[in-house]
């Protein structure tokens, strides 16, 4: 099975307005004189949500090759649940993918298994495919190994789920993020596996052969092309780098 990489920008609460404007003007430009082919590898950027329509008008307008989304999506549709945004709004903004189940946002806003699991739902009910992110703290790795909490994480997220579901998975190391120490490709690449392998159980074969699996964690243009030499790494979900229109452009085009 041939599985497109994607290399993601997540920009979390980092680019103002026309910052965010600039950044992806640029960004298109630099792939456009690189002749970057998005068949080959797909990139997309995750700004924040008052950018998003911004974003969505100068992809369309200038006919980007980009896909964006979200950072976050609420579990419910609609309601009073003020400060929330739910999947049909981004979905309205031409949203392909929301990021769900960020550390930051299991750390900070302390969502469970549970919530991360009824976003994922929320996300596909309403047409969007989640980018979903487990990963250990140095604690789980020097308490349960490297595999198991991230596993875990994967299988409460992804049950019940059918098995054509379109997914992308992220593993994230805690201690690997903004840390400027980035896993090594093969730590990597032993989660990845085993991920996989949880993905093949949950929802049989041909879903684990199909899913995008993406590390992330200081990711940098210097560091990518040996996470992309893995079997089972798809891309990269990345922060810091992100920010930076040509390191983040040479991080999409690390072929
Ligand atoms: O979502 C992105 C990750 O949290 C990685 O962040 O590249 O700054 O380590 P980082």
């Amino acid at each position: 099975v041939n599985r497109t990489p994607l290399i993601a920008g997540n920009w979390k609460m980092n680019l103002d307005h026309l910052q965010s404007i600039a950044f992806v003007q640029k960004l298109a430009w630099s792939l456009k004189d690189a002749r970057h082919d998005f068949d080959q590898v797909e990139v997309a950027v995750f700004p924040p949500f008052t950018d998003l329509r911004s974003v969505q008008t100068l992809i369309a307008a200038d006919k980007l090759p980009l896909e964006f989304g979200g950072q976050d999506v609420s579990q419910h549709d609609s309601g009073a649940y003020t400060g929330e945004i739910s999947g049909a709004f981004l979905r309205a903004l031409e949203c392909k993918y929301v990021i769900v189940g960020h550390s930051e946002r299991r750390q900070y806003h302390a969502e469970t298994d549970e919530v991360v699991a009824a976003k994922v739902s929320a996300a596909r009910r309403n047409g969007l495919v989640p980018v979903l992110c487990v990963g250990e703290t140095a604690d789980d790795l020097e308490q349960h190994g490297p595999s198991a909490v991230p596993v875990a994480q994967l299988q409460a997220a992804i049950a019940g789920l059918p098995k054509t579901a379109d997914l992308v998975v992220a593993y994230e190391p805690v201690w690997a993020i903004g840390s400027g120490t980035p896993a090594t490709p093969e730590q990597a690449q032993t989660v990845c596996k085993a991920l996989r392998t949880a993905l093949e159980e949950a929802l049989g074969q041909d879903a684990a052969a199909s899913t995008r699996i993406l590390y992330g964690g200081s990711v940098k243009a210097a560091n990518i092309a040996g996470f992309m030499r893995q079997p089972d790494i798809d891309g990269a979900l990345v922060g810091g780098a992100s920010l930076d229109v040509a390191e983040f452009a040479s991080i999409a085009r690390y072929r």
